[in-house]
């Protein structure tokens, strides 16, 4: 696929069906992910792939950060379900952790140019995706979960790749407001 063709088709998907993507898939989004640039060469981006089991452990977590013990109706619960085992698969991605905050803000720009490669390399191959960054990234329960490090990296959101539906067109800024010739 085209490159700007992949560009202009990426979109956050809310939705996703129960239909799985080929793991060869995965693992050329992987790839094109790590061919991100990065100042120095740090390579800060690490994804970790989260299995079936460890989802449906999340779930849990989901509601109890949602509802705090307070009683959850069943089609809030339905819907938390559907949004974390529907998509084929779910991967976290944390990013390597260090002192030095002029590198921290280049190494998190450069996980965010590595997410973006990840997500226009599934679009390429007809794969949908979407990064969400809520409560449960910090929550030190998840790093347990997820088997990571909260010394080591810092979880900077979770990716979920599927098949689902297109959201409506969202209408971008004009060009003459963003670039001044
Ligand atoms: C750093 C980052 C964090 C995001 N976190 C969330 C999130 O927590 N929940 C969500 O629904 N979308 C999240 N998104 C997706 C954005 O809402 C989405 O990119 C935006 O609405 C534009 O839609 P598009 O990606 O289809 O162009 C995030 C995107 C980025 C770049």
């Amino acid at each position: 696929m085209d490159i700007h063709h992949a560009i202009r088709t990426r979109r956050t998907i809310h939705s996703f069906n129960a239909d799985k993507v080929p793991e060869e898939f995965l693992e050329r989004a992987i790839e094109a992910a790590n061919y991100a640039p990065c100042h120095r060469l740090t390579f800060p981006w690490r994804f970790t792939k989260v299995n079936r089991y460890k989802r449906e452990v999340l779930v849990e977590l989901a509601l109890d950060i949602k509802f705090a013990g307070r009683n959850i109706d069943q089609a809030s619960k339905s819907l938390i379900i559907k949004k974390m085992l529907n998509p084929s698969h779910m991967l976290v991605a944390s990013q390597v952790l260090t002192n030095d905050l002029k590198q921290k803000m280049e190494d998190y720009a450069a996980c965010a140019c590595a997410i973006q490669n990840l997500s226009l390399s599934l679009v390429s191959d007809g794969v949908g995706s979407k990064w969400s960054t809520g409560k449960m990234i910090s929550d030190k329960r998840t790093y347990e979960v997820v088997g990571i490090n909260q010394i080591a990296e810092e979880i900077i959101g979770f990716i979920w790749i599927g098949y689902g539906e297109i959201p409506p067109k969202i209408d971008r800024p004009r060009i003459s407001s963003i670039f001044r010739s």
